[in-house]
C-alpha cells in the first residue's frame, strides 16, 4: 500500500500523548518515505472542522485515557468530525499506570465506524496528570524504544497490505464496558465530577498559560482564577503553570490521588498490537 501522508492526531492535554505520537508518526515517516503532517485537536478552536482523509493517508491516533476511556466530552467530536475514507489508521491510548481498560477498542471501533481501517494498535503508559510521582519522566527512554520497535512494525505491515485489513485485535471488552468509578484511599468509589482548580492568588502572576492551554476554553479571560465552563480534570492548568498556582483540593479528589500514588506504582509495559 503507497502512503503518501503521514498524519499525528491527538488530544493531549499535558503533552505525554503527543509525545507518543509525533514520535511514531515522525519514525513512519522517514520509513515510508511519507510526508508527516499534524492535527492536534487539544483546544477547542480546532474541534469545529469536518477533516477528510483518503486512502493515501496513514493515521497515527492518541487519546489520553480518562476512566477507561475516550474522554466522554471529546468523543462526540471525534465521532463526527472525521471522515476516514479507507484511511489506514493506528489508534493508540496513553493512560496513566492504572489501566487503558477499554479506551483502545473504543478508539479501534470509533475509527472503524468512522471509514478508516484499523492496522496495529497499542496502549502507552505515560506520567498520571493528577500526580507528580506516579508514572513520573513517562515516556522514558524504554517507551520511546518500544515507540520505534512499533513503527517498524507498522511499517513492514504497511509494505505487506495489498487488500483492505480487518479491524485490528486489541485489548478490551467489546462492547466497551463502563467508564472506570474512581476509588478512594479505603477503597470505595468516590466522586469529584464537580471538583475545579483554585488559584493560590500570591503566586499567580496572572501570565494566562492556564487560560490558552485549558482544552474547554473553561477559564475565564478576565480573571484567571474563575472557571466558569466545564472542568474534566485534565490538569493542564494545574501542570503547565509555570508558578505553581493552581490546584485541587477537593478531599474525594485527593484521597483518590492517593490511592492511585499507593496501588498502581508498579511500571506498567507498552502493550502492542499488530
Ligand atoms: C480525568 C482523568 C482520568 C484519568 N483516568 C485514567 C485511567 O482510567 N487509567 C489510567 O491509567 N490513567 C488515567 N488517567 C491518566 C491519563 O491517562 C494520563 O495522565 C495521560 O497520559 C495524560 O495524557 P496527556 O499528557 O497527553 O494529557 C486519567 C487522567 C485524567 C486527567
Amino acid at each position: 500500500m503507497k502512503i503518501d501522508r503521514v498524519w499525528a492526531v491527538y488530544f493531549s492535554p499535558n503533552g505525554n500523548t503527543e509525545k507518543i505520537i509525533v514520535a511514531v508518526a515522525d519514525s513512519l515517516g522517514k520509513k515510508l518515505d511519507a510526508e508527516v503532517k499534524r492535527l492536534d485537536y487539544t483546544l477547542p478552536s480546532v474541534r469545529n472542522e469536518i477533516n477528510s482523509f483518503s486512502k493515501s493517508d496513514l493515521v497515527i491516533w492518541g487519546t489520553p485515557v480518562y476512566a477507561g476511556r475516550i474522554p466522554n466530552k471529546i468523543l462526540p467530536y471525534i465521532q463526527n468530525n472525521f471522515i476516514g475514507n479507507d484511511a489506514m489508521a493506528v489508534p493508540i491510548a496513553v493512560f496513566g499506570n492504572r489501566s487503558y481498560d477499554d479506551a483502545l477498542i473504543e478508539l479501534r471501533n470509533v475509527l472503524e465506524s468512522n471509514g478508516f481501517h484499523t492496522i496495529a494498535g497499542a496502549g502507552f503508559a505515560a506520567k498520571h496528570a493528577f500526580s507528580k510521582v506516579l508514572s513520573a519522566g513517562r515516556p522514558d527512554k524504554d517507551d520511546m524504544d518500544k515507540a520505534e520497535v512499533f513503527s517498524k512494525g507498522i511499517a513492514d505491515k504497511v509494505n505487506m497490505l495489498n487488500d483492505i485489513p480487518k479491524p485490528i485485535s486489541v485489548k478490551g471488552n467489546n462492547p466497551p464496558t463502563e467508564y472506570y468509578k474512581p476509588k478512594g484511599l479505603d477503597g470505595k468509589p468516590t466522586v469529584f465530577l464537580k471538583a475545579k482548580p483554585k488559584t493560590d492568588h500570591e503566586k499567580c502572576n496572572k501570565c494566562g498559560i492556564c487560560i490558552s492551554s485549558c482544552p474547554m476554553g473553561s477559564i475565564n479571560i478576565e480573571d484567571s482564577s474563575e472557571v466558569t465552563g466545564i472542568c474534566i480534570k485534565c490538569h493542564a492548568c494545574v501542570n503547565k503553570c509555570p508558578n505553581n498556582a493552581k490546584y485541587f483540593d477537593d478531599e474525594a479528589f485527593l484521597s483518590h490521588k492517593m490511592m492511585l500514588e499507593r496501588d498502581f506504582m508498579q511500571r506498567k509495559e507498552p502493550e502492542i498490537f499488530l
